[in-house]
């Protein structure tokens, strides 16, 4: 169990007027977290994320007032591998509507992202979207009719589309890298198959997976994407519904239950804001009604989260006084 971060204790969190100024929260989170020599590490079973430097840490925070507020490495792209699993279950979603939970589960699955055990007692039925075996499915339901190129080209549209930001691509050597290597998911697809839970062959729907895991954003531009969680729905630039309310508050719930795999519960305990990570080192924080938040810091703990990622949006959320439990 890790250690929980010193200070302030819940009974001593600021109250909402005495709460710091976000920049200057984020830049103090920043530079703490500069300062800190155990910093987890790097995955190097995708062999390309290996080479990311581990000294790097970003943070960006997009207020649905519209402000948009970084410290740190906050413009460098990395890899957002499964954060990217957020916007294809939104995408599927949105294809499929709740027929979707047919073939994808909505219960935490208390193991590793990349666990096989649980799908042959459970008929090759994925416990959640956001473990791989899930998000296989998901990219299998968003390639109906599709190619895999179109497939994917949708998936990436769709975030600069959130993003507003048209720069945003596939890093085609991470996918390289990631189909190389990617045993397990090559299991977990083919397993899926023999139960029928994939209607695609399963190196089509990896395809798609390992290309929408590749894409690479930095922290102020996953920040803006994950606007319209924070916003009810909509885009809080535009005023625009991405998705109805009631499908960003169940999202929401799924990245507080599944967001950060068997390390989920302690990450609700610790920060209380729903969550999604990546093996890239990433984070995508959402605060119902007040911000998206993105940071990111390439070093992972035992559960292949980021582990100063998950310390910086501890210490903010204390500052802030952000929890979706508070009253
Ligand atoms: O399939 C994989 O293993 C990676 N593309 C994604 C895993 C991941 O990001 C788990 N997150 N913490």
């Amino acid at each position: 169990m890790p250690e929980l971060e010193q200070a302030p204790k819940l009974d001593q969190a600021p109250k909402l007027d005495q709460a710091p100024k976000l920049d200057q929260a984020l830049a103090e989170v920043a530079a703490e977290m500069a300062e800190r020599s155990d910093r987890g590490d790097v995955a190097t079973y995708i062999p390309q994320l290996g080479k990311v430097d581990p000294r790097k840490f970003g943070i960006a925070a997009v207020t649905n007032d519209g402000r948009v507020l970084v410290a740190g490495d906050a413009d460098q792209p990395f890899s957002i591998q499964s954060i990217s699993k957020v916007f294809t279950l939104t995408l599927a979603l949105g294809n499929v509507g709740d027929a979707l939970w047919k073939r994808v589960g909505r219960e935490p699955s208390g193991n590793p992202f990349n666990s096989i055990v649980q799908l042959e007692h459970e008929n090759g039925i994925p416990r959640n979207p956001f473990i791989n075996a899930g998000a296989i499915v998901i990219s299998d339901i968003l390639l109906a009719g599709h190619q895999p190129r179109e497939a994917i080209g949708e998936i990436l549209r769709f975030i600069q589309f959130l993003a507003d930001d048209e720069t945003i691509i596939i890093d085609r050597e991470v996918a390289a890298s990631e189909r190389a290597t990617g045993y397990r998911n090559f299991a977990l697809a083919n397993y899926m198959k023999s139960f029928g839970n994939l209607h695609h062959a399963p190196e089509l729907a990896l395809g798609v997976y390992f290309h929408h895991c590749a894409i690479a954003m930095s922290c102020r531009q996953l920040a803006m994407a994950g606007r319209f969680l924070a916003n009810g729905g909509k885009n809080p630039a535009t005023g625009h519904s991405v998705v109805s309310a009631e499908r960003a508050r169940r999202i929401g719930a799924m990245m507080l239950t599944c967001g950060h795999y068997d390390g989920s519960g302690d990450f609700a305990f610790r920060v209380g804001i729903p969550g999604k990570s990546g093996v890239g080192g990433g984070i995508l924080g959402i605060v119902p009604g007040v911000a998206s938040l993105a940071v990111w810091s390439p070093g992972l703990n035992a559960n292949g989260n980021s582990k100063l990622g998950s310390i910086a949006l501890e210490k903010l959320a204390r500052m802030m006084n952000w929890s979706i439990f508070a009253p």
